[in-house]
């Protein structure tokens, strides 16, 4: 078998980074630079700022994975770069980055789904995750339920009407002034706190439709906040434990409505946080399924997931025109409906 070796590139949020891996799922060099500390003052990623930060630190990081992988470009077999959906300046700088490179060293150009890099990501960590597997997708900007059925094969059960479940733990941050970004420093908050003490709505939950919605939530956890009543370590405790009842029951959901399958598999910087992983842990042994997670590097935005979606990919033959434009949104089931009340999500 031919090893091929990708270039991963990644810069859809605020997370600069680039990635080698091989076909076989050897990460040869992983680079990567958060911007934190520029989006901190703002409570929140400002799209000027981090388009700014990718344009001076992708190259670097390039160069840097390179050497330490001691490779040249004409050793890799192919450039795979993150075309949306994200911060469109963000991803303009990594796709063009990307196309650059590959005319320069004339490889092909892979034009990869952000989201498509958090469901195959799994299956870099873990040789034995064959499809079709039920994947449970939660970061900052998506919450989605997801039937993975092949490379480029997606199957939409559930999305968010409204905000992500990372989306809602970080605004959650805010609220009680915790800082950015909110997931972590909820659940640590959380763990001194009761998930009782404080009366949360949990939208939707036993709906008909498969679908989540966060923003009730949120403004739940503003109306408590401002009546001085609660303990902001409760406030984070009883938010936390809400979002866990939402997921599991739409989850649960998902999976008795749908042929079964033998995988649950989370994805998304969200799957860091310990109660939602112990609340799919729980789920899967249920539904007698086997629960697979990524190491939690892998879970929030990268680029070896890139990389290996762009390896996926590469396999199948499925590569790009040096013309592929950004997009901002990009669904990975285009056939699924929008669901009602629906923003602009994917
Ligand atoms: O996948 P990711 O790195 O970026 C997106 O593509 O959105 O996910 C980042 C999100 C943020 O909303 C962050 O607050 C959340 O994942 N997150 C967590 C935890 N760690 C990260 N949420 C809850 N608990 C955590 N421990
Ligand atoms: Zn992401």
């Amino acid at each position: 078998m031919i090893m091929s070796l990708i270039l991963g590139i990644e810069s859809s949020c605020d997370e600069s980074a680039a990635a080698l891996v091989s076909c076989d799922r050897t990460i040869l060099a992983h680079k990567l630079a958060g911007q934190e500390a520029e989006h901190a003052p703002f409570g929140g990623v400002v799209p000027e700022i981090a388009a700014r930060a990718h344009a001076e630190i992708l190259t670097p990081l390039i160069e840097a994975a390179l050497a330490e992988a001691g490779k040249s470009l004409d050793d890799v077999d192919a450039i795979a770069a993150t075309a949306g959906p994200g911060l469109i300046g963000g991803v303009m700088v990594g796709l063009v980055t990307g196309k650059a490179l590959a005319m320069a060293a004339d490889k092909p150009l892979i034009a990869v789904n952000h989201l498509e890099g958090h469901a195959l990501s799994p299956r870099l960590a873990n040789p034995d995750l064959n499809f079709p597997y039920h994947l449970l997708l939660v970061s900052g900007g998506h919450c989605q339920i997801l039937r993975v059925e092949a490379v480029g094969q997606y199957r939409r059960l559930a999305t968010t009407i409204d905000d992500a479940a990372g989306e809602a733990f970080d605004k959650t941050a805010k609220i009680l002034g915790l800082g950015y970004p909110g997931g972590p420093k909820v659940e640590q908050l959380a763990k001194r706190g009761d998930p009782t003490a404080v009366p949360l709505p949990r939208p939707l939950i036993r709906s008909k439709e498969p679908h989540f919605s966060f923003a009730g939530l949120k403004s739940a956890v503003v109306r408590a906040y401002q009546t001085g009543q609660y303990r902001t370590e409760d406030i984070a405790a009883s938010f936390q434990q809400a979002t866990v009842d939402c997921l599991k029951d739409r989850l649960v959901k998902s999976i008795v409505e749908t042929e079964p399958v033998s995988d649950l598999v989370v994805a998304g910087g969200v799957a860091a946080n310990g109660p939602i992983r112990a609340m799919l842990e729980q789920v899967a042994e249920e539904h007698d399924m086997r629960f697979t997670a990524p190491p939690l590097w892998l879970c929030t935005d990268n680029a070896a997931m890139i990389a290996w979606a762009g390896a996926e990919r590469f396999a199948a033959g499925l590569i790009d025109d040096l013309n592929f434009v950004a997009r901002p949104r990009w669904p990975l089931d285009p056939s699924a409906e929008k669901a009602r009340g629906a923003g602009i999500k994917a």
